[in-house]
């Protein structure tokens, strides 16, 4: 063993996921530097053992143990690559906090990551899942993946082409089993429009008392609007969404929208879906606040799955089928779970 990485056998899991739920790992690898793939994908276990990334565990649910080994990415070095006077390139390791990072940049009056303050998670998980929030996402930013692509055994550099990033969505998320994010390069242009349109922000700066807002005061009222939405992971177990906004047919949308005219809608990609609001479907049936044992609906928003203490990571998938079931019986509309689901299918 080198200093490359750190082995642990038969680890528990319970304080690397965000739900806090229990779970086992027969061998985990704490990865501190990139020359650690290379020495780690020699090890049977690794190469043959389909390891499972853990990133900050904020976006999975362990309904189960992971069969095979468990590998999670350490290094956590932020530093600008190159500035131009119009635009920096900034590169982070897989393993520093995503909100760290958004801190760091706008410190260095680099705009751009102001809407995604205060997601839970690390700079790796990132671009796998697109995060996005209050009219922004991640790929707008990003330039280039840095990934061990367990394909060919090296390090690859991924353009932001090449990444096919989607709704909470991109190639590293489809193809799991190939990539191993280890850092991310974002360009961040040094004149960035504010984005104020998503609702509630540009009344939270109100309440504040800011009428020509810098990206650091937007930083500030999102952070105070996700406060008070959403439940905080280290006081509440959670993952944040737990479904992602489903995307139907216009048709379809329509036809919901001529029953229910208040059900949130938002434009998509094309001009033949719509994307409806998950938690408004959620909580026509009653759930949110709903408690079954330890597994339950946040109070703050019918999105956010709970664990009040000891809930089982299969208690709370168990609750998620029963909302999709329910909402499918309602509205005739299949939710699909944001996190990944360890140790179980999905199978509503
Ligand atoms: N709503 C309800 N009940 C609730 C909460 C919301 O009916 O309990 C309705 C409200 O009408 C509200 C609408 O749903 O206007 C939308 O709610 P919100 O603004 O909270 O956004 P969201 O669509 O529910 C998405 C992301 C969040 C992100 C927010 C803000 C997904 C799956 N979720 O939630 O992302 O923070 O927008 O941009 O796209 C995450 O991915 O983990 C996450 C928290």
């Amino acid at each position: 063993m080198t200093d490359a990485f750190t082995l642990l056998d038969d680890a528990s899991l319970e304080g690397r996921n965000t739900f806090r739920v229990a779970a086992r790992a027969a061998l985990l690898a704490d990865v501190n530097h990139a020359d650690g793939f290379a020495e780690l994908f020699r090890y049977p276990v690794f190469e043959a053992g389909n390891p499972l990334v853990l990133g900050g565990g904020s976006n999975l649910l362990f309904a189960g143990d992971w069969p095979g080994p468990v590998l999670s990415i350490r290094a956590h070095e932020i530093r600008i690559v190159e500035d131009d006077g119009d635009s920096a390139l900034v590169r982070a390791e897989a393993g520093a906090e995503w909100n760290d990072l958004v801190g760091w940049t706008l410190a260095r009056n680099l705009p751009g990551l102001e809407n995604l303050a205060l997601i839970p998670g690390t700079v790796g998980a990132a671009p796998i899942q697109n995060i996005g929030a209050y009219g922004v996402e991640v790929r707008e930013l990003v330039e280039t993946v840095e990934a061990w692509d367990r394909d060919v055994g090296a390090i690859k550099r991924v353009p932001a082409v090449d990444c096919d990033f989607g709704y909470r969505d991109s190639r590293f998320k489809r193809e799991h089993d190939r990539w191993i994010v280890f850092a991310v390069e974002f360009r961040f242009p040094k004149q960035r429009e504010l984005r104020l349109d998503y609702a509630g922000i540009r009344d939270e700066l109100q309440r504040m008392g800011v009428e020509q807002p810098t990206h650091r005061q937007v930083a500030e009222a999102v952070s105070r609007v996700r406060t008070a939405k959403l439940p905080n992971p280290s006081l509440l177990g959670n993952a944040g969404s737990f479904f992602k906004n489903p995307v139907v047919s216009r048709a379809q949308a329509n036809d919901l929208l001529a029953k229910h005219p208040d059900l949130p809608n938002y434009a998509t990609d094309d001009d033949i879906t719509r994307k409806l609001s998950a938690a408004w479907l959620i909580e026509r049936g009653g759930w949110r606040g709903k408690r079954i044992g330890d597994a339950g609906v946040s109070e703050q928003h019918a999105l956010v799955l709970v664990n009040h203490g000891r809930a089982h990571g299969a208690q709370i998938l168990q609750l998620a089928r029963d909302i999709a079931r329910d909402v499918r019986h309602r509205f005739d509309v299949e939710l699909e779970p944001e996190p990944r689901i360890i140790g179980a299918d999905w199978n509503p």
